[in-house]
């Protein structure tokens, strides 16, 4: 045998991966408690965590990659679009999607679903003129200024919803382009909802009859489906696509989320790609193929009751954030159907220590199904005593 051979590896099988040198374990293990100590306090930001799926952990040990349209043929098979597709139908059904109109998929999180339905419209009307109120969560001005879109910032009520006489007066001016209407179905800070009919009746007024509506539905789109009495969120009441994110109400250990959209709209946009076999309907290449596959256990573990249950839960501890608020004499609102909890800026240690969201002179936090009574017994306290030692 050659030196060659007894030296070196043998360069026809792969070597196994080694495992994590004990620096790198033990570094793992402390940012593990760090994590574990930062998930009780977790109150401020809208990311159920009542989910546990290590029993997928299985699937990390392949390149799963959905790249292309998961409801076309890829030369990439080794992809979840079989769940993709799932998921797709159910968000289709819930979002009262009518059959075979619309086409959607599973993507990064809010943000890449309000840039997919901001590049339709602009692909549809490449004059068209962007809407949003100032409480448009801050990623649609980003995605304005990526598409190179005209766009118009319309004033905000103090509850979060758009000020419609604004909008009513600013569509007016320009009638001559059409508008692309970006509406909030549950804004980050307020949770308010935009009334989509108030603003569809405006562009009746107004005989605007080329336009575009995408809704922002990162949270509440999970929420509208399973109350029994939900503001207009969905194709129903005229939209043209909607971007929910997954990790939000759902809940999942990466950013994910759906986009759907008016297939004839797609159809636009859709390229056949030689190099992956496949139509490139989507915004990036190489798509997260696990995180369909976790949407796709959360929906089937949870069933519709469960995901009911859940929404039921988070907006009684939401009722019961804001009693508790009101027992210290701090004046609390949260809108209907909403579980985003409002209340007067309270000082930066709390911001910190609560991760809660700060905007102006306000701040939230937010019920989801893993905020427990305790946790919100423990927030409000220390959210009071801050208020009270700065004289509010
Ligand atoms: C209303 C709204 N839209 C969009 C986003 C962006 O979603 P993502 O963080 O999933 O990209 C958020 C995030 O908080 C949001 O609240």
């Amino acid at each position: 045998m050659s030196l060659l051979h007894t030296e070196c590896p043998d360069l026809g099988v792969p070597e196994a991966m080694p495992p994590l040198p004990p620096a790198a374990s033990a570094r793992l293990a402390a940012f593990a408690e760090k994590i574990e100590r930062l998930t009780p306090t977790f109150i401020g930001y809208p990311c159920s965590q009542d989910y546990d799926h290590t029993n997928l952990a299985h699937f990390l040990k392949y390149s799963l990659n959905n790249v292309g349209d998961p409801f076309a043929d890829s030369i990439y098979r080794e992809n979840t679009f079989e769940f993709e597709r799932d998921v797709v139908a159910f968000f289709q059904r819930h979002l009262r999607a009518p059959d075979g109109e619309t086409w959607g998929y599973v993507t990064g999180g809010g943000t890449e679903g309000n840039l997919y339905g901001l590049f339709l419209a602009r692909e549809l009307y490449p004059d068209g003129v962007v809407y949003y109120s100032e409480h448009t969560h801050y990623s649609v001005a980003k995605i304005v200024r990526v598409l190179g879109a005209r766009s118009i910032m319309i004033r905000g009520q103090d509850n979060g919803e758009v000020d419609y006489d604004d909008l009513y007066e600013t569509l007016k001016l320009r009638r001559d382009v059409p508008p692309i209407l970006m509406v909030n179905v549950g804004n980050t800070m307020h949770g308010a909802v935009d009334s989509i009919p108030r603003i569809r009746e405006m562009l009746k007024d107004l005989a605007i009859t080329r336009f575009y509506i995408h809704a922002d539905a990162a949270l509440s789109g999970m929420i509208l489906p399973f109350v029994s009495d939900p503001q207009p969120f969905g194709f129903d009441a005229g939209i043209d696509s909607i971007a929910v994110s997954g990790h939000k109400f759902i809940g999942a250990p990466m950013p994910c989320g759906v986009a759907l959209a008016r297939r004839r709209n797609v159809d636009r946009v859709a390229r056949s790609v030689e190099y992956v076999g496949c139509m490139d309907t989507t915004i990036a290449g190489s798509r997260n193929a696990l995180s369909p596959l976790i949407l796709w256990s959360a929906i089937e573990r949870w069933g519709e009751d469960g995901l009911r249950r859940r929404v039921e839960r988070a907006l009684a501890t939401a009722d019961y954030a804001i009693e508790r608020f009101k027992e210290y004499g701090i004046e609390a609102w949260r809108h209907r159907n909403s579980v985003t909890v409002v209340f007067p800026r309270p000082g930066g240690e709390v911001i910190r220590r609560w991760q809660i969201a700060p905007s102006r002179d306000i701040a939230h936090i937010i019920t989801m199904p893993h905020v427990t009574h305790e946790m919100v017994d423990l927030a409000i306290a220390d959210v009071a005593n801050s208020i009270a030692a700065s004289g509010g």
